[in-house]
């Protein structure tokens, strides 16, 4: 399997406010009255410095009074938390005002504990892609501020435009919005408006990308390489759907995107329960590890006939014994489809040894149901 750019996952909101920042994050910031948001850096400098003129003057005094002690004053540590990455990280316990330098003008903004809580956000993904599984919707729509002007967006589940009419230009530089229901497709159009609907970077569209993976694929790029996604497809019981949408999503898009923001309240409560989550940031610890394994163990059902159904690009039903059970399909004259994979929908291998499934260094995958094991093929030379 190809090897994917490191990606941050995160759950949002995360559980202790104000968040935890460090020197030079990338946030946002509401003005006062929350109608507006600016992009700004974290500065702590003057929290250094005031955390170095402490220790200065904590070393003259004990100069004073002890003499012989310089070295050991001066390779001492002060109150300042390691950085994990060499950057010093802020806790918002050692100081209650943190700084905020403004991108658009370089003003300085002083934020104390109460309005860190209220005005600060943090922004994601401006260096390294991010995933962002949040639980309601409420939420996601927040989450919809991160979206820049240079942003090419795509929304999964449009449904009647609510969240989209916070995601299409000016707010980023193109929209694609794809929905199952024909219905809500003409009612995200009404919602986002005729003043804003601009033909040349708002598209929508009616299409299943798990059902036709090829067509969803030219809609979703018809302003150019996909930088965003936002996925809420609905259904809190079963989050193998957000998660079959996700595979394809990352499978499709890869090279570009910057920021997957995921609405699915399962998948954030299997998040917290099974994955160590950072309290004041949400970062969740080997995200990637955690997604790999969670899908294999989700992907894979206890028996066949407990996998959802799904459709073959060819518009046929997809033969879930073909694809799941350890001995395949028992039927001769089988009326379904064996010819694509149930979760990925590509053509040449079932669901048991897909690709999106299996790591390069499984040889077996060990699943909950004792009676499925799957051999991963060994490549013959
Ligand atoms: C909960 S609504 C989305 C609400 C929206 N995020 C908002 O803020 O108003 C879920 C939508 O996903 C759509 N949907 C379900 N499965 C889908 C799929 N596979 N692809 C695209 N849309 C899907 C449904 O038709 C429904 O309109
Ligand atoms: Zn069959
Ligand atoms: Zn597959």
């Amino acid at each position: 399997m190809k090897r994917r750019r490191e990606i941050e996952w995160r759950v949002y909101p995360p559980k202790k406010k104000p968040f935890a920042f460090s020197n030079g994050d990338d946030v946002l910031v509401k003005s006062k009255d929350g109608k507006t948001t600016y992009r700004g850096k974290i500065r702590l400098e003057d929290l250094l410095q005031a955390k170095q003129e402490l220790k200065k003057a904590a070393t003259d005094e004990e100069q004073l009074s002890n003499p012989g002690s310089k070295d050991q004053a001066t390779n001492c540590d002060s109150k300042a938390t390691p950085a994990v990455d060499g950057r010093s990280s802020f806790s918002p316990k050692s100081s209650s005002n943190v700084s905020v330098v403004l991108s658009k003008d370089q003003t300085v903004l002083q934020l104390s504990k109460k309005e860190q809580s209220r005005r600060l956000l943090p922004s994601f993904a401006l260096q390294t892609p991010n995933i962002v599984v949040t639980p309601e919707t409420n939420f996601f729509r927040i989450l919809a501020k991160q979206v820049t002007a240079e942003d090419r967006v795509l929304e999964i589940g449009c449904s009647t435009g609510e969240t989209s009419k916070l995601l299409v230009p000016p707010n980023s530089a193109s929209w694609v919005g794809l929905d199952t229901s024909e219905q809500m497709m003409e009612q995200c159009k009404t919602t986002i408006g005729k003043k804003r609907w601009n033909e040349d970077t708002c598209h929508v569209t009616v299409v299943d990308a798990l059902v036709d993976p090829i067509k969803a694929k030219q809609e979703c790029t018809i302003h150019g390489a996909v930088t965003v996604v936002f996925i809420d497809i609905g259904g809190n019981r079963e989050c193998i759907g957000v998660l079959r949408m996700l595979s394809w999503v990352l499978e499709t898009f890869d090279q570009h995107l910057r920021l997957i923001v995921v609405k699915s309240r399962e998948l954030a409560q299997s998040i917290q329960a099974s994955a160590s989550v950072g309290e004041g940031t949400g970062l969740v610890e080997n995200g990637n590890e955690w997604f790999a394994k969670h899908r294999k163990k989700r992907a894979f059902p206890k028996h066949p006939l407990k996998a959802p159904m799904a459709t073959s690009p060819k518009g046929m039903p997809i033969c879930r014994y073909y694809n799941y059970h350890k001995e395949g399909c028992s039927k001769a004259d089988c009326p379904y489809d064996h010819e694509y994979c149930h979760f990925c929908l590509k053509q040449g291998h079932i669901a048991r040894n897909c690709p999106t499934l299996i790591d390069d260094d499984d040889t077996t995958v060990v699943l909950d149901s004792p009676e499925v094991v799957v051999e991963k093929e060994t490549k013959k030379s």
